[in-house]
């Protein structure tokens, strides 16, 4: 790229939109600069704003809901359930005539309840927009994520399984809904007008030809990466199902392939025998990398307590995500996933080390 002198405008993006739209079984494919500018871009694009309520979960990373006040519209926030994603049976309740889209987060990779979420969505004439940003490769049913919903949202950030250190793209199948996304992320142009002439407001998102390049370069290996997760997730799903305490995010027989993002792990104290913090101190002088996730639920993160939203966050309250942050949550990264099954058997022995020795820990 860089000896070519394209620079922008070049093929290596719209290379890599065909790979990753054919990858995950979308028609449409079009990339912008991260994840958070995608969800904007796609809500901008659906015409919600100002005066629209978008439901989302209150245990993830806080773009999930801070993009929906980010177009003007409040977030109005989903408990999660033993899934770690959003509980499809809560949602009909926090519909109101101002509700426009349902946004679940296919959390650590996880799909969400598909079925059930486009039931309600299709009953409440509402979009439904999936944000997989941490779901490169998932499919449900035999078909991947982004193309599920109406549209999909992913980031390729630098933590992510498929990177360019920044970059985001928006999935459908909805031609219009594409052609709309793709003008925005390109200053309101049209594809056939003139280079000054500016059908929609729009802003710039355009991915550069450098990213296209990692991106398709990093995407020739995803395949072959997410297999050595999947292999390291079984061995620990085995290797844990001893230890009382420790019990792995659950699958469900419609996901026809999990990605993993994260491995993540619900901790239950009284029968590890600690707390986890406790838990985590051991862990971390075993030498084992392990996050306990997001320390409070969305809603009690400042920028929406102290927003001029029409909403009231401090009376809000998600219990599994509560219990999540506070006490049960436990993820390693996709990096650990990437290790060998030694690795694999060295995190099992630690954690099987520890919980012998809980209730010292404890006192
Ligand atoms: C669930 C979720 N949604 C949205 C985003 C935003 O993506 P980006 O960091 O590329 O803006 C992230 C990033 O971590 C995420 O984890």
């Amino acid at each position: 790229v860089l000896e070519s002198g394209e620079w922008w405008y070049g093929d290596r993006v719209a290379t890599f939109e065909k790979e990753f739209a054919a990858f995950q079984d979308a028609k449409h494919c079009i990339t912008c600069t991260s994840g958070t500018t995608a969800a904007e871009i796609a809500m901008r694009a659906l015409d919600i704003g100002h005066g629209d309520e978008v439901i989302v979960p209150p245990f993830t990373f806080v773009a999930t809901a801070s993009t929906v006040a980010y177009v003007g519209a409040t977030p109005i926030f989903v408990d999660t359930d033993e899934s770690w994603c959003m509980d499809p049976t809560l949602i009909e309740a926090t519909i109101t005539p101002r509700t426009k889209a349902i946004m679940p987060v296919h959390f650590g990779g996880r799909i969400c309840d598909i079925d059930a979420v486009q039931a309600i969505a299709d009953k409440h004439n509402l979009k439904f927009i999936e944000d997989a940003c941490h779901s490169w490769g998932s499919k449900w049913k035999g078909k991947g994520t982004g193309a599920l919903g109406h549209c999909g949202v992913f980031s390729f950030q630098a933590s992510k399984n498929l990177n360019a250190g920044e970059g985001g793209a928006i999935l459908t199948d909805d031609d219009a809904l594409a052609e709309r996304c793709r003008s925005i992320i390109n200053c309101g142009r049209s594809e056939t007008g003139p280079w000054h002439h500016h059908v929609n407001i729009g802003t710039n998102a355009r991915l550069t030809e450098f990213a296209g390049a990692l991106l398709s370069a990093q995407f020739s290996r995803l395949e072959e990466q997410n297999a050595i997760r999947n292999r390291n997730a079984a061995i620990l799903d085995d290797g844990l199902a001893g230890i009382p305490g420790l019990t792995p995010q659950p699958g469900d027989d419609r996901i026809s392939h999990r990605a993993y993002h994260l491995y993540c792990l619900r901790f239950d104290a009284a029968q590890y025998g600690c707390s986890r913090d406790k838990f985590l101190e051991a862990i971390a002088a075993e030498g084992i990398e392990l996050f306990p996730g997001y320390a409070v639920p969305l809603y009690e993160q400042p920028c929406f307590l102290n927003s001029d939203l029409p909403h009231d966050y401090s009376s809000d309250n998600c219990p599994d995500t509560a219990a999540l942050c506070a006490r049960e949550a436990l993820c390693f990264t996709q990096a650990i996933l990437l290790g060998t099954e030694d690795d694999m058997q060295d995190i099992i022995t630690a954690l099987t080390k520890i919980q012998a020795h809980a209730e010292a820990l404890a006192e």
